[in-house]
């Protein structure tokens, strides 16, 4: 790999320890995919492991051991210095406020607290968030960036046009220190060209259309880069959100384009390049219909779990459920959570939606989610949800039979019990 003169000091120590361990990571990665050099980075969402220090050595700093272990694939322990990129935490795995609720155990809850205190002290922000950009860190288009998190990397590269591949947590560790992480893969233009187009077929509008979208398209292109066309009504970054979760979910989308909306694609020919689509396939009444199908795995219309917030919600569908929920009541043998990043709960917190919600009965919960925390309320038998993302998680990871349907949909089960959701025509 071509390193700069800078990046040759970090690779020789100069500027310590933890970073010349970070650079030799960066190195080696880019090495093995191919890499011609690195790339300034300046926007990095990470995640973090939820375990305790490997070291008992009083002489040496429990954070720096977890960092350097966990972080930077090193059994040697350095001082970890201050992030030199703009860092946040993706998800934890509790509330640090909710946290009895979800089940959690308090040694978790203070192992979840030590941690965050540390993340603080080098710089890393806790957003604890899938959805960073609710949050404001916002790429520009051509930005790039280094994220984790397998539904914020579609809206990284397809909705904001910044450069972004999965990375890992070593990976994304090591371009924290540095500000570096190699040009490979999403990084490059020859990259983001589109695989297969998609021709739309039927009217794609609500959330719910654009999860089934996702989640077909995901099935069959896996990881390849589908191109909408034929999209007519303007999406708005809700359901943007609801299909980059679901493509990753029933497959591993990175990265899509909407012809005439994302900013790659003003055209067809753009969204494709010189190249023509490997494979054209459609999207109409009878896909979105078993798209549908193949997400419900509940059959008994008793809901007595209903989780919304994946993506993480935005305050405007805080806003949007508090409406619905003013004045009423919750059905007792129904819980409903509502996640959301903790920044969009202190401004909800402000607004009184948080109150309405829980004034009916309902929770806020914040820096996590029912599948990455594998929670859910106690001897919850059937949930709803409006996220195919989590339906198919929820299901297959808790073996918790799901509906998948609108929000309005999972409030109206949260307020009956019931479920009555159908796709609408
Ligand atoms: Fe976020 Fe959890 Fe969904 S990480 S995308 S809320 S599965």
């Amino acid at each position: 790999m071509r390193l700069t003169e800078e990046e040759k000091a970090m690779l020789d120590g100069k500027q310590g320890l933890a970073v010349q361990k970070a650079m030799e990571l960066l190195v080696k990665y880019g090495e093995v995919v191919g890499a011609e050099n690195l790339v300034d980075t300046n926007s990095v969402s990470a995640g973090i492991r939820a375990v305790k220090s490997p070291v008992a050595d009083p002489d040496i700093d429990p954070f720096d051991a977890y960092f350097c272990e966990f972080h930077l694939d090193s059994q040697e322990v350095f001082p970890i210095p201050r992030v030199k990129a703009s860092s946040c935490t993706i998800l934890q795995q509790l509330d640090p406020k909710c946290w009895q609720i979800q089940g959690a155990q308090r040694e978790a809850y203070e192992l979840a607290v030590e941690i965050e205190k540390n993340c603080c002290r080098i710089g890393f922000a806790p957003a604890y968030t899938c959805a960073p950009y609710l949050v404001g860190y916002v790429p520009v288009k051509g930005q790039h960036c280094a994220w984790m998190e397998s539904s914020a990397v579609p809206i990284c590269n397809s909705v904001f046009g910044g450069r972004t591949n999965t990375e890992g947590f070593e990976s994304a560790g090591a371009a924290m220190l540095t500000g570096k992480i190699p040009n490979w893969g999403y990084h490059l233009d020859e990259n983001r060209l589109g695989h297969y187009l998609v021709e739309v077929e039927c009217d794609i509008k609500s959330c719910v259309d654009w999860g089934l979208l996702g989640y077909h398209t995901g099935w069959i292109v896996q990881e390849k880069i589908p191109v909408f066309n034929g999209i007519i009504h303007q999406p708005e970054l809700r359901g943007l959100m609801v299909c980059s979760a679901a493509g990753a979910s029933s497959g591993g989308v990175e990265m899509f384009h909407i012809v005439g909306t994302t900013p790659e694609a003003h055209t067809l020919s753009m969204a494709f390049g010189d190249r023509k689509p490997e494979n054209t396939i459609k999207f109409g009444h009878r896909e979105r219909q078993e798209a549908y199908e193949m997400l419900q795995t509940a059959s008994c219309t008793s809901v007595d779990f209903v989780m919304l917030g994946c993506p993480h919600y935005s305050l405007e569908e805080l806003w949007r459920i508090s409406i619905m929920l003013e004045g009423k009541r919750i059905n007792s043998g129904t819980s409903l959570w509502i996640f959301t990043p903790r920044a969009i709960k202190a401004m909800a917190d402000s607004a009184g939606y948080t109150e309405i919600i829980e004034k009916a009965g309902g929770y806020v919960m914040t820096d996590t989610c029912s599948s990455v925390a594998q929670i859910a309320p106690e001897g919850a038998k059937t949930a709803a949800t409006d996220s195919p993302k989590q339906a198919h998680h929820i299901h297959s990871m808790m073996d918790l039979p799901t509906w998948y349907g609108s929000m309005e949909d999972c409030v109206n089960a949260a307020l009956t019990g019931k479920w009555e959701g159908k796709l609408s025509l």
